[in-house]
């Protein structure tokens, strides 16, 4: 089963991914955490490339889908087909939010890379949402990046976006509301994502 974790800059997910990790690991499946843009050698580095240098917004998004290309062939296809459990830290809905949504690129632009580029697809995305106000004072202690140095306007249209993505597609897409404590959260996901699994088939 292929799952990601997806939400605004701040919003919570990556330290729950670890933990959604573990227990599925202690009920016997192999799983393997991965994240976007990385999770390879050329991954990380367009990874330190786009979340550091000032780029157009072509550029940022190709770079995103030459990343998760790579991804694809070298993690994702291979590890769902001997029967891992596939976590990703961010999947293509970050780049609808974030470069469809957040920089303006419109939803159509995203799509055609999105089809081009092909591969398997979530059947479980987890959207940690989040107030706006709560996911930027989270960030507060940290040296940002260039996503999260963005306007509060930037990250309130990641946030439409989000949502849109969502309602468009509610059987993959469970909304976490990140605002509850870490326990609730966690007794969520993990309930989900064993219901999902006892229902999923294999790639
Ligand atoms: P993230 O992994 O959440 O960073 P952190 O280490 O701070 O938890 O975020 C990486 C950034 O990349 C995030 O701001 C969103 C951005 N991003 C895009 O803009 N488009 C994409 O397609 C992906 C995968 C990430």
């Amino acid at each position: 089963m292929f799952i990601s974790l997806e939400g605004l800059d701040g919003s919570g997910k990556t330290s729950h991914l670890a933990w959604l990790a573990e227990q599925l690991q202690a009920r016997g499946h192999a799983v393997t955490v991965t994240r976007e843009p990385g999770g390879t050698p050329l991954g990380e580095k367009v990874r330190a490339i786009t979340l550091g240098d000032p780029m157009c917004l072509e550029t940022e998004l190709l770079l995103m889908f030459a990343a998760r290309r790579q991804h694809l062939e070298e993690v994702i296809i291979p590890h769902l087909a001997a029967g891992r459990i596939v976590i990703s830290d961010r999947f293509v809905d970050s780049s609808y939010a974030f470069q469809g949504g957040g920089r303006g690129a419109g939803m159509e632009r995203v799509r055609a890379l999105d089809t081009w580029c092909g591969g398997p697809r979530p059947q479980l995305t987890f959207l940690f949402d989040a107030p706006l106000e709560i996911a930027q004072a989270r960030m507060g202690g940290r040296t940002l990046d260039r996503f999260e140095q963005e306007s509060p306007d930037f990250h309130r249209r990641v946030q439409a976006a989000y949502h849109a993505i969502a309602t468009a597609d509610p059987g993959r897409v469970v909304v976490i509301d990140s605002a509850q404590t870490m326990a609730a959260i966690r007794s969520e996901m993990l309930a989900i994502a064993l219901a999902k699994l006892s229902t999923s088939t294999q790639y």
